[in-house]
């Protein structure tokens, strides 16, 4: 272990730059070529802009800065890697320039090297299917800066050598980061477990369950994730994630959980990118308003009686009847202005009837994400706007803030998290990844406040499966089909980690 000392990086743009980086930062020598030499003296020169505000920032003293930088050695010919133990490829993302590149490195390092690929979305396999020694080739795919996301996804093609990526998990650890590993396919972990919460997003805005800026807000406020969906498509842009999420779901055949929402392609067209066009779903230019993230400003609570289930399927959590006034509750529903239930999986709708109450007077509470931090409340067409209103003051004039949604089974936070964990399961009995991998990747690349089967954990198994069957039986959509993973660990009472049996 550990045999590699030499390393070479083909392409010095944005990735290739940060891995020469982390390598020379972990003790290892490096040789950095482009086919642009312009690009290989800007490349060192960002490395040592990053270095020096490293030491800026105490982070390395000034001599591990120099050495790190003295061990990046750029090369001019590609046969100058010749006695690399390991290429990196990181140029641009096109399946012939890679395969070309491949077959050439091959040509000119020994045979016992590993040759890796950075390549985000092109498939391990099609670019080591044109080598020799198919064995030798596995991805090695780190994130954007890479100094600075910790994380990197060892991709085991179906001809990668075990050594190999045993080798470059050692690696990993060596220039500093938490490598995880992962089959060849569409979109590996990060891509692939990141689809759940975006396209979610989307389709609550397609349903138009919420404005763009409330579902951020409980998304952020509620389930403490840092952005919410629509926000985080705005940073990234609709020019680079819609191909993305048409590109996945092609991969997977059509698979329906992976089906992106037609709003965001129409948006697309419109040239409403986000931040790189001044307007995506919130508006960046000068003159733009920035829409309410948070709710509405407290007002004062409107004389009223409630009542609320203590028992049965939709009753409030104790939590949740803790923020309501305990002397207005009255004894049946009947008596009551408001009646308050929170439904798990369920939309409102279907709990007026399933519980014969009276529509005008019903609302429901997320009762999974819903604290003093923030409560959701969710209308149905039934409902009267006085209940609505006096519903809302209820929690607001006690300072907590208060988003409203129509008709969604599940609210937004938990039917999202939901479908985040029912992914990772998805993804874990296809044998893409370990739950402890995905976890970390999960919290490490796309910065959730948990990984997936942690999150599924504490929710509990069996209330994932409640959410995830309460979707799929009101859609009837495949896209909320439970993952046979959760639904075994659910029966049984397994934690969602707990591996298959080897036969
Ligand atoms: N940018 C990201 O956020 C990111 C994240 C993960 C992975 N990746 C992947 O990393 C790879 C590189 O991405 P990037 O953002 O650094 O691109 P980039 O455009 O910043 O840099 C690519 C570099 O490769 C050079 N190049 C192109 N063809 C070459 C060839 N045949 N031989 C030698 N050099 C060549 C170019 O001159 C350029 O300097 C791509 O496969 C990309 O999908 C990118």
């Amino acid at each position: 272990m550990n045999r590699i000392q030499r390393v070479g990086v083909v392409g010095a743009g944005a990735m290739g730059r940060g891995i020469a980086q982390v390598c020379a930062s972990g003790g290892l020598i490096v040789k950095l070529y482009d086919s642009s030499q312009e690009a290989v003296s800007r490349g060192i020169q960002a490395v040592r802009d990053d270095l020096a505000q490293a030491v800026a920032k105490s982070k390395m003293s000034q001599a591990q800065a120099d050495e790190a930088l003295s061990r990046i050695h750029a090369v001019n010919d590609l046969k100058a890697l010749c006695d690399c133990d390991l290429v990196v490829e990181a140029i641009v993302e096109q399946l012939e320039p890679k395969q070309r590149l491949f077959r050439e490195l091959e040509s000119i390092l020994a045979p016992g090297s590993i040759l890796a690929t950075n390549t985000s979305s092109l498939s391990v396999t099609a670019i080591a299917s044109v080598c020799e020694l198919p064995s030798r080739v596995a991805g090695w795919h780190f994130f954007n800066p890479v100094p600075r996301m910790k994380l990197v996804e060892v991709i085991q093609a179906p001809r990668t050598a075990l050594e190999v990526v045993q080798e470059l998990v050692a690696l990993s650890k060596k220039v500093g980061h938490r490598a995880v590993v992962t089959s060849d396919s569409p979109g590996f972990v990060v891509n692939h477990a990141g689809r759940a919460y975006v396209t979610e997003g989307l389709k609550l805005l397609a349903e138009r369950t919420a404005e763009h800026h409330v579902l951020d807000a409980i998304l952020r406020i509620c389930a403490g994730i840092r952005m919410g969906p629509l926000e985080l498509l705005d940073l990234t842009g609709l020019d680079v994630s819609v191909p993305v999420m048409e590109s996945i779901h092609s991969q997977y055949y059509g698979d329906d959980r992976y089906r992106p929402v037609t709003l965001a392609r129409t948006r697309l067209h419109a040239g409403l990118l986000g931040r790189k066009s001044g307007q995506g779903f919130y508006d960046y230019s000068a003159k733009g308003v920035t829409p309410k993230s948070e709710s509405e400003q407290p007002l004062p609570s409107i004389e009223t009686t409630l009542w609320w289930p203590t028992q049965g399927p939709a009753s409030l959590p104790d939590s949740i009847a803790a923020l309501l006034p305990a002397d207005k509750r009255r004894s049946s529903p009947a008596e009551a202005d408001v009646i308050m239930v929170a439904p798990i999986g369920q939309d409102l709708s279907s709990t007026i009837v399933a519980l014969g109450l009276d529509g005008a007077k019903a609302i429901a509470v997320d009762p999974i994400f819903g604290s003093a931090a923030g409560v959701t409340l969710m209308v149905c067409p039934a409902t009267a706007a006085e209940t609505v209103e006096a519903a809302r003051r209820l929690f607001t004039s006690r300072s907590v803030p208060t988003f409203v949604i129509s008709d969604s089974p599940g609210f937004v936070a938990p039917r999202v998290v939901a479908c985040i964990v029912n992914l990772a399961c998805e993804m874990a009995q296809q044998g893409i990844s370990s739950p402890d991998d995905i976890d970390s990747a999960v919290r490490l690349a796309l910065g959730y406040p948990s990984g997936p089967f942690e999150w599924g954990d504490r929710l509990g198994a069996r209330l994932v499966l409640e959410i995830m069957q309460g979707l799929y039986s009101t859609f009837g959509d495949q896209r909320y089909r439970p993952a046979p993973w959760l639904i075994r660990r659910a029966r049984l009472g397994l934690s969602l980690s707990a591996a298959d049996r080897k036969v």
